[in-house]
Order: C-alpha cells, then sequence, then structure tokens
C-alpha cells in the first residue's frame, strides 16, 4: 500500500511516498529556514507563505521521484496538529483538495506521532516501547503501546527541550536554530566548565521543566556582559548542552525502570543531537535495553514520517473527510473524531 504523506506544520514544506508503512519511495523537503534565520526563529506569516508557494511543486516532485501518478497512491497522509496554525492549514487544504479531486482517502496525522514513526522508516522496531519525542515545541515521555495507542507518563511543565536550546543558543549569539549550532559548538568546549541548578519539579517525578535552566544561562550571559567579562561561548553551550541532556536521559531512565520498558526510542529534532544519542547509548547498554534511534535525515520534519504513521492509522480505520480541520495543539493521545 503506497501512502502519500504531506506536511508542512512549521518550516519545512514536505512530501514523500511510503510503501507500506516502512519503505520510502521519496522524501522531498523544502524549507524556509534561511530566511527565518534572519530573524532569530521562525516567522509564522514567513512559513505559511512560502509553503503555500512550494506546496504543488514539492507534492509533484515527491510522485515523481517515487515514480507514481496518483493512481498508484492508496490515500493521502496530512500533518493537521500541532503545530502552527497558518503553516498546517496549507497543507491541510492541499492534501484535502488532492484526495477528494483524486478519489483517495484522506488521512489526519498527529505531528508527533509522525516523529515516532521516524522509526519506523529508520529500523525494525515495532510497538510496545518507550519513546523520549523532543522537539522545538514538545518534550514528552510516551508509552508506545500500539502503532495508534500512545499513553503519555512525562511531559515538560514550561519550554521544550528544543525551545529552550534554541533560546539559550540566541543568548550566546549563535545562529538559529540554536539547537543546531550548540550541538556543533559543544564539541570544542568543556561541558563541565559551568554548573546549571537540576530542575525541580513537584508533582510527577517524570516531568520536565526547562524554563529555569533557559533563565540560568540567560542570566550568566548578561553578568558577564554587564562585567564586561568575556565568556566561553563552547564552554558554556557544552555545559547547557549536558544539563538539558541529563534532565532527558534521567527522567527517560526513571520511567523505563519504574515502567519495566526495555525497548527505548527516541524522536524529535532534538534527536539529532549527538551528546543524547551518545548518552542515550550509554543508558541502554548500561541497562542491556534495545536502543532504536531514527536516521539523521528523519530527525527533523518530514513527510515519509507522517506517510508511515499514516500507513498505520489508515490501516487501523482513521479517515477523515472534507471536514478535516488544523489544530495548533492537540495532544498525542487524542484519538480523531470527525467534526
Ligand atoms: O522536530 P523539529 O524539526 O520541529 C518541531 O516539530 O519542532 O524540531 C526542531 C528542534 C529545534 O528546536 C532545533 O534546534 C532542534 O530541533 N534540533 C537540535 C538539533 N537539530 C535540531 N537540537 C539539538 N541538537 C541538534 N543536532
Ligand atoms: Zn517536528
Amino acid at each position: 500500500m503506497k501512502i502519500l504523506g504531506i506536511e508542512s506544520s512549521c518550516d519545512e514544506t514536505a512530501a514523500a511516498v511510503v510503501e507500506d508503512g516502512r519503505k520510502v519511495l521519496s522524501n522531498v523537503i523544502a524549507t524556509s529556514l534561511e530566511e527565518h534565520k534572519l530573524y532569530g526563529g521562525v516567522v509564522p506569516e514567513i512559513a505559511s507563505r512560502r509553503h503555500a508557494e512550494s506546496i504543488s511543486g514539492v507534492v509533484k516532485e515527491a510522485l515523481e521521484q517515487a515514480d507514481c501518478s496518483m493512481d498508484d497512491i492508496d490515500a493521502v497522509a496530512v500533518t493537521y496538529a500541532p503545530g502552527l496554525i497558518g503553516a498546517l492549514l496549507v497543507g491541510v487544504n492541499f492534501a484535502k483538495g488532492l484526495a477528494f479531486a483524486s478519489d483517495k482517502p484522506l488521512v489526519p496525522v498527529h505531528h508527533l506521532r509522525g516523529h515516532i514513526a521516524s522509526n519506523y522508516i529508520s529500523g525494525s522496531v515495532k510497538p510496545p516501547f518507550l519513546c523520549l519525542v523532543v522537539s522545538g515545541g514538545h518534550s514528552h515521555i510516551v508509552a508506545v503501546k500500539s502503532y495508534t495507542d500512545f499513553e503519555v507518563i512525562g511531559k515538560t511543565r514550561d519550554d521544550a527541550a528544543g525551545e529552550a536550546l534554541d533560546k539559550a543558543g540566541r543568548t550566546m549569539g549563535l545562529a538559529y536554530p540554536g539547537g543546531v549550532s550548540i550541538d556543533k559548538i559543544s564539541t570544542q568546549g568543556n561541558e563541565n566548565a559551568f554548573k546549571f541548578p537540576k530542575p525541580k519539579v513537584s508533582g510527577s517525578p517524570y516531568d520536565f521543566s526547562f524554563s529555569g535552566l533557559k533563565t540560568s544561562v540567560i542570566n550568566t550571559v548578561h553578568n558577564a556582559a554587564q562585567k564586561g567579562e568575556d565568556i566561553n561561548v563552547a564552554d558554556l553551550a557544552a555545559s547547557f548542552q549536558k544539563s538539558v541532556v541529563d534532565c532527558l536521559i534521567s527522567n527517560l531512565e526513571k520511567v523505563a525502570v519504574d515502567k519495566n520498558f526495555c525497548k527505548i526510542v527516541i524522536a524529535g529534532g532534538v534527536s539529532a543531537n549527538s551528546k543524547l544519542r551518545a548518552e542515550a547509548k550509554s543508558l541502554c547498554e548500561k541497562h542491556e535495553w534495545e536502543l532504536y534511534i531514527p536516521e539523521l535525515r528523519y530527525c527533523g520534519d518530514n513527510a515519509a514520517m507522517i506517510a508511515s504513521q499514516g500507513y498505520y492509522e489508515f490501516i487501523s480505520g482513521v479517515k477523515a473527510d472534507e471536514s478535516l480541520n488544523a489544530y495548533a495543539t492537540m495532544p498525542i493521545d487524542e484519538i480523531y473524531k470527525k467534526n
């Protein structure tokens, strides 16, 4: 079964064709990242306009590269939540038009479920497993009970890990996205040079909080500037990255031990982080757990992961009609209901 996936939740306009949820036949991505760099973050209006300009060419290219026409496609899967609303609407409306013009089923896909599925196109993992999903907008520890059954066990109370890395990177004067810049520059830094407080989260032992860490790094930079002192950015970046990764890994370990998971998966844009990948490996080696990590090309936003998850949603009976809407926020465990 061939699924055409469409993704436009942030600044990537993407389309892909995936066979039976696992085999990527094409994966095309157009990004407006360079324009957003000028502003130090994604400008929603620019992202929406670029999606509107690129989407039909990107979809056409994805079909061509997969050597397909719409006749060969069994369903159209599209990210409908969560994300920037104007950006999502471009993909949703395009997918609706295409699905109904070509008389194909339309399958709504939750963006974070898509990130988890980036592991289905990267390797052989099958649910059940425990997944740390870390992106620019979300930090979740999710029990993936089946391809379509999710339980959130831990989540951030404030900033997502990617958001904290991006804001810290900006304060350090690094290029957007800060997460990518921090990862790069950290290889030259001493991660023990700066000490940051370990965030305390009352209530659930599995939840995260990154806003205190972020404020702490901002204060460090501002205090140094006020005193006219130079700061070693590589040391600061490496130390901050270590603190963020320590929080992610220690909660992941707690959940896995308490809930008896021995199959661990990471996903989302931040899963490209070299420190997080290395620490996840050490953690799983220590406990002799299986670890699955997406290929780097599938860590960031792409449509192959949406087509993959779309396949599993479709065979479980999820289908939308022309009333499908886009939503800026939506819990990962929410079951799709027609309007
Ligand atoms: O999943 P994603 O591409 O988009 C969202 O769904 O948000 O994640 C984007 C986030 C950004 O915060 C970016 O800084 C972060 O992923 N990111 C990284 C790395 N690559 C992307 N963070 C740390 N290290 C990286 N190598
Ligand atoms: Zn994403």
